[in-house]
């Protein structure tokens, strides 16, 4: 039996009335079968007198989501998107869009060059080419400042703004919500043109834009997106479209587009997009595998750890049994909450009765049988590998045989801790960050015999809990800790060398990150970080131990923000103020190690900061620690600053060309040593091969 294709764009009639129902899941994508399918129909509209009008509609859960990003990497294929929009809005009878779930980019650019608008309530708008480092290139930017106004229209083209139904009534965007059958209530928008002269977008005033609301706008734009081209491209196309005639604006609009969609920063962000979704997914898991429901969530430890978490699961709208050692530590625990809670109503973040709701759905108790109804268990007392073990051992005694347990830990053998239960295919870790309620990020961690439905419903579990995970494998520190240590210790190692912390911070904001490592330093604390250092001592290097600075600072009493000093000083104002008791401490330092200090460029820092980070990356990924190199990427940029238009850590240095980061990393590894700096074979590899990590 031969299988037909189901057509990308199917037509009916209602009445006298043709309705074009766009179906290409999973989300509308406008490729070359919906391009043609929606040339098709305008064809027929035209052709059959009996027809009154067109109404443009979709099935499944969103009206579109606008050009087909697969279609970006090689020549697209005519009728381009443009055309058929243009076609549309010179229809010779009404064209209405119908429009449920979301109407996005090239979407939501066939919509408003149709002739009026009617949406489901829930409905929801938005140009988010921004995001992929491209900018509207079918109309976007000639028409909907015409509808909607200068400011919203640079809130949703240059910042990518979504706004909801209500909003884009009120905006002009659309004509009108549907109270009913949004179909048929769109049919009857056709009938109403039919006696009215056509509407047409683009024949509408551009409204104003002088060069000093111009001006105004690439300075908020550029202090909002720094290093970011197509927001302030935005602004220049949104100036052209307010003096040039339609057909000239739109060529323009959609040549720029072209060109944004092969510079560097839309390859990145859109790499990105592609990675975030594929870190969803567990690398060797098939795709349809469910995740299994998480109604009830045990915590065990109600330390900062454990109330952070417990805060997560609360927010996320599940009840949680948190067990504490003893009626003092879940009394600390219940007034921690508390306070947490109490400064979000006060910030306005939540109200009294969303807290009310929250707290009832805390059970906090020193008794563990009460863990018997949980579907998934977190152990996360603190991180000593007997103890978590005698806990874990017996939580797996009380709990039903269904119910996942996974242990919260940042460094230890995941695999000697999974020998504690007798439930090794319902065992993992979970590696949250400090403060748990706040942090995005979250490393789910594999065992070698957990069952891959408890893998996916990790992922589906930190996704409830709006976080971004990555699935890891057991290594010491796992990802982030693991390539956060390098970027510190070369930190250290260059303020031994000569850099001071002014520079080292500069180097790294100036390429992006929010912050520099050494006020981040400041932020978590200077004796944290020496508590640490402590912890890890034995694995470190002779000349890493020697760089004992943070201790020093520590030992002057300086422990970073909390108590006014650290790398920097901070007054009244949360400013890092350089301060020369540092340069003096850090030259004193030098000079009981005998080291000259020497003036270190802004390329070395930049350079041995990064290097440091990719080449640990990559050894990541040939011991299996992590399963894509674009997994490291979403980490280091949804979670630790990297900035998203540089696509993340090891998608930068594809960029740069592993061959360039492979000779650095050997010149480094001559002048720092060769234990720190050997290039990792993959970055050898793809040095000598394809330039990628494979
Ligand atoms: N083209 C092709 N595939 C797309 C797509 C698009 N525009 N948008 C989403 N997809 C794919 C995703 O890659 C994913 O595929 P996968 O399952 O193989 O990984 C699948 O659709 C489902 O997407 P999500 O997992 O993101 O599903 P959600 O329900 O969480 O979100 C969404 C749906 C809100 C539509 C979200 O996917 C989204 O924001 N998409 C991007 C929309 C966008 O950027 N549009 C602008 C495109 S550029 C453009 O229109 C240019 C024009 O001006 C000329």
């Amino acid at each position: 039996m031969t299988a037909f294709a189901r057509a990308a764009v199917q037509l009916r009639g209602v009445g006298d009335v043709l309705v074009a129902d766009i179906d290409n899941p999973p989300v509308n994508a406008l490729s070359h079968a919906v391009r043609a399918g929606l040339i098709a129909a305008l064809d027929r509209l035209e052709a059959d007198e009996t027809l009154s009008g067109l109404v443009i509609a979709a099935r499944g859960r969103l009206f579109s989501a606008g050009a087909d990003i697969n279609e970006f990497n090689a020549d697209i294929e005519p009728p381009f998107l443009g055309d058929v929009i243009e076609r549309l809005e010179t229809a010779t009878k009404p064209v209405i869009a119908a429009i449920h779930g979301s109407a996005l980019g090239g979407g939501l650019e066939l919509a408003i060059a149709c002739h009026g608008r009617i949406a489901a309530d829930d409905a929801v708008f938005g140009l988010p080419e921004v995001k992929l480092g491209i900018l509207p290139g079918a109309g976007g930017i000639v028409r909907l400042p015409r509808l909607v106004g200068i400011e919203q229209a640079v809130a949703m083209i240059a910042e990518g703004r979504r706004i909801d139904a209500s909003e884009a009534l009120t905006a002009g965007l659309i004509d009108r919500i549907a109270t009913g059958d949004l179909i048929g209530e769109a049919t009857e928008m056709v009938s109403a043109a039919v006696r009215s002269a056509l509407p047409r977008t683009s024949e509408r005033p551009f409204p104003l834009f002088d060069a000093a609301q111009q001006d105004a706008t690439r300075k908020a734009l550029a202090g909002r997106y720094r290093g970011q081209d197509a927001p302030q491209k935005a602004v220049d196309l949104l100036a052209m479209a307010a003096r040039t005639p339609v057909a000239e604006a739109l060529r323009l609009e959609q040549a720029a587009c072209k060109a944004l969609l092969s510079t560097d920063q839309s390859r990145a962000l859109r790499h990105l997009f592609t990675a975030e979704r594929d870190a969803t997914r567990v690398a060797g898991v098939d795709r349809e595998t469910a995740a299994r429901p998480i109604d009830r969530v045990g915590i065990v430890g109600a330390g900062t750890m454990g109330r952070g978490i417990a805060v997560a699961c609360l927010d996320a709208g599940l009840p949680v049994v948190l067990v504490g050692r003893s009626e003092a530590s879940i009394e600390a625990a219940r007034q921690a909450i508390s306070k947490i809670y109490g400064s979000a109503v006060k910030r306005g973040r939540l109200s009294e009765t969303a807290v009310e709701e929250r707290l009832a759905r805390l059970e906090t108790t020193p008794v563990l049988d009460r863990l018997c109804e949980a579907d998934l268990v977190i152990e996360t007392i603190a991180e000593d590998p007997d103890a978590k073990r005698a806990v874990i051992s017996a939580i797996d005694l009380i709990v039903p045989e269904r119910t996942i347990l996974v242990t919260n830990t940042s460094f230890l053998d995941i695999e000697s801790l999974a020998q504690a239960t007798e439930r090794p295919g319902h065992f993992a870790g979970m590696h949250f960050f400090n403060p748990a309620n706040v942090m995005k990020l979250v490393e789910n961690v594999r065992t070698k015999r957990a069952a891959p439905d408890v893998l996916v419903t990790l992922m589906a579990f930190a996704k409830r809990l709006g976080k971004t995970a990555v699935m890891v494998g057991p290594s010491e520190g796992f990802v982030v800790n693991r390539m956060l240590s390098k970027r510190t210790r070369e930190a250290l190692f260059l303020l031994q060398e000569g850099a001071t912390p002014r520079q080292i911070d500069r180097v790294l904001t100036d390429f992006g990150f929010p912050v520099g490592p050494l006020a981040l330093a400041d932020m978590a604390g200077l004796d944290v970080l020496a508590a640490t250092r402590a912890a890890r001592l034995a694995a470190m290097s002779e000349r890493e131990r020697g760089a004992d600075i943070v201790e020093r600072l520590v030992a002057a009493g300086r422990l970073g923000r909390k108590n006014g000093a650290g790398y920097y000083t901070y007054g009244d104002s949360r400013t890092p103020q350089p301060d020369p008791a540092v340069d003096t401490l850090l030259a004193a330092h030098r000079a009981e190690r005998g080291i000259a200090a020497r003036t270190v460029t802004d390329d070395e820092v930049r350079e041995r900061c990064l290097f440091a980070i990719i080449n640990e990356g990559a050894k990541l990924l040939e011991e299996n620690a992590v399963a894509r190199p674009g997994d490291i990427d979403v980490l280091w940029t949804k979670g630790l600053g990297f900035p998203a238009h540089l696509g993340g850590p090891m998608h930068y240095a594809e960029t740069i060309g592993l061959s360039h980061v492979h000779s650095a990393l050997s010149r480094y590894a001559g002048i720092v040593g060769d234990e720190y700096f050997k290039p990792a074979r993959l970055i050898e590899q793809g040095a000598a091969g394809d330039g990628r990590f494979s």
